[in-house]
């Protein structure tokens, strides 16, 4: 789907979210949502909170499970995606705090298998996501699975890409204090879910993009591993679409 602005893309996604919510709703049902960080779903939860607030969205039968979080990361620092879900949605909306999952960034390194293993398992038994909203990486990422990542990798710690962390360094004031490592899950984890919906919006992403859509399936690209699922939904704006 290509739209005009970001702002209409992201309405239309928060959208299809609150009618996945609902219709969960309808039938007594947990909406198992995958969510992302970064500024492209800022939009899509501007509009979720709007919804909560105006025309009565409820969050309480909803389940949550982050793609990432830096390594190491304590949540209550500014740049933590633990900080950032709270403050552009969580505080703003009655999910359950209990319902929330994020990956914890303060583990010590030897129990990080144990707890990545676990993070997947809390996916299966709350019945798999039944979507995964995601945004995309210059380097081809998704969450965090950089380049020379497989189909099947799972949720782990990863190396973050010196690109990434170029990106990253606006956040941070100085290139130097981005962590080098990540927890993310896994390209496999992300293909489990039902439904996948990817943004991308500005000229920024237009090349990344077409090679996301377009170009051959391989790990140099992570993203283009999304060909390989039945549902996913690609909304860009025309700047991202300059490319297509
Ligand atoms: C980070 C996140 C990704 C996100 C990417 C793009 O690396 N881990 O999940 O897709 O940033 O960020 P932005 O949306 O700000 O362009």
């Amino acid at each position: 789907t290509i739209v005009a602005e970001a702002r209409e893309g992201a309405i239309g996604i928060a959208h299809e979210i609150a009618e996945l919510i609902r219709s969960k709703q309808r039938k007594g049902k947990l909406a198992v949502l995958g969510l992302a960080t970064g500024s492209s779903p800022i939009g899509v939860y501007q509009e979720l909170i709007r919804l909560h607030r105006e025309e009565g969205l409820s969050f309480q039968n909803v389940v949550t499970f982050n793609l990432d979080e830096y390594y190491p990361m304590q949540p209550d620092e500014l740049q933590s995606y633990v900080y950032f879900m709270h403050e552009q949605l969580f505080d703003h909306v009655d999910i359950r705090p209990e319902n929330v999952h994020i990956p914890d960034g303060t583990l010590p390194i030897e129990q990080i298998k144990e707890y990545c293993r676990n993070y997947e398992k809390q996916i299966d038994e709350c019945g798999g996501l039944d979507l995964q909203l995601l945004g995309i990486g210059r380097t081809g990422h998704i969450g965090f699975n950089e380049p020379g990542s497989s189909s099947s990798s799972p949720t782990r710690l990863v190396k973050l890409d010196p690109l990434t962390i170029t990106d990253a360094a606006k956040d941070f004031i100085k290139e130097e204090y981005v962590p080098l490592r990540a927890l993310t899950m896994g390209v496999g984890t992300i293909l489990k879910a039902r439904r996948i919906i990817l943004m991308a919006w500005g000229e920024g992403k237009a090349k990344i993009l077409r090679e996301t859509v377009e170009g051959r399936v391989s790990d140099e690209v992570p993203a283009t591993f999304l060909q390989l699922h039945p549902r996913v939904q690609v909304v860009v704006d025309q700047w991202a679409a300059l490319e297509l």
